[in-house]
């Protein structure tokens, strides 16, 4: 049960669940009630956030910027939610202050239907954290896997929990992951790092299947395709010119977010899946190794201990 129960729609509620992502506006049987969406105040998050909060449910948002979360209460409350969002400042690129956020999610809701991990943030130039891990293999993948694994307790409170990590299966998997070089010390340049947390994260959700093989939580390892977001980062002019040419081909957000949407609605019932663009796709293939999951999982605990 939530500690909190969501509040009756106010006046406007129809209007905007019919207006935005044209929902009927209730939370069915299987829908998640309780959320925590990591980079809530943007992109797809901030839609998933918006999309759930006007369906009554009550939905806590971690990022970064507190004028942005106060923004995003600020919309919730003009929507009809007020009480049932909440906002978690907190950069997630640091370990002790992805710890800290979920310590303040224990503090709202005492369980957690969905947990959806979109944050990210993208550096042209290498960049190193007051913590000591390369900004990218910190918040891509090392935040997600504490959120994932240090929160299981809560999702398991709820009936029919799912951690939805929205990155990037690729089906090519270890290949791609460079083992003697997780922080990417050696050949940097943004894109390879941003694409580098895909293959992590795939096998972060075999890890966390194996880890917590008692656990009710299914994993969704989802793929959004290309769609036009906020592009959090920080950008040279290259690679500005890249965002900026693939926001010619981009999905708009509100048709990026349906699959998502979907899966957060219908979670499969598997322990984990792997969807891209709304179509699921095997998880039998190399990106999803068994041996090399334990390799990561191995790998990350060093990491987190040192
Ligand atoms: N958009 C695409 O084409 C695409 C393609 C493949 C996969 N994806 C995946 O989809 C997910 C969502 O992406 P998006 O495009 O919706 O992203 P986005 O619009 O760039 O939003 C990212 C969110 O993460 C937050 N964030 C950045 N750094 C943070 C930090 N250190 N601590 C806490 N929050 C932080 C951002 O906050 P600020 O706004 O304050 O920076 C923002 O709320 C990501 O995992 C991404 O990898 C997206």
């Amino acid at each position: 049960m939530n500690r909190r129960t969501p509040s009756a729609p106010q006046s406007g509620y129809s209007e905007l669940v019919s207006s935005f992502l044209q929902t009927d506006g209730y939370i069915g049987a299987s829908a998640a009630k309780t959320l925590v969406v990591t980079g809530g105040t943007d992109g797809l998050g901030r839609a998933v956030a918006l999309h759930y909060l006007a369906r009554g449910a009550e939905v806590v948002i971690i990022g970064r910027d507190a004028a942005k979360g106060a923004a995003l209460l600020a919309e919730a409350a003009r929507r009809g939610a007020p009480g049932r969002a909440h906002f978690i400042a907190a950069d997630l690129s640091l370990i002790a202050e992805t710890r800290s956020a979920i310590e303040e999610v224990r503090s709202l809701v005492d369980s957690i239907d969905a947990l959806v991990l979109c944050a990210r943030h993208f550096h042209s130039t290498r960049t190193v954290t007051t913590e000591g891990f390369e900004s990218n293999l910190a918040l891509f993948y090392l935040s997600r896997f504490v959120a994932s694994h240090d929160m299981v307790d809560l999702l398991d409170a709820a009936p029919e929990p799912v951690i939805l990590n929205v990155a990037g299966p690729t089906g090519t998997g270890a290949a791609e992951i460079r083992w003697d070089d997780l922080g990417l010390e050696h050949g940097y340049d943004g894109r390879t790092a941003m694409q580098h947390g895909g293959p992590l994260n795939d096998l972060l959700g075999v890890g966390f299947t194996l880890r917590q093989p008692t656990s009710k939580v299914r994993y969704v390892l989802l793929h959004p395709g290309i769609v036009d977001t906020g592009f959090s980062g920080q950008y040279d002019a290259a690679d500005a010119a890249h965002v900026a040419a693939i926001r010619d081909i981009a999905a708009p957000v509100e048709q990026a977010v349906q699959p998502i949407l979907a899966v957060l609605d219908q979670p499969p019932a598997a322990p984990l899946s792997a969807v891209v663009q709304g179509v699921p796709i095997s998880i039998e293939g190399p990106a999803f190794d068994v041996e090399d999951a334990k390799r990561l999982y191995a790998e990350t605990e060093r990491l987190l201990s040192r």
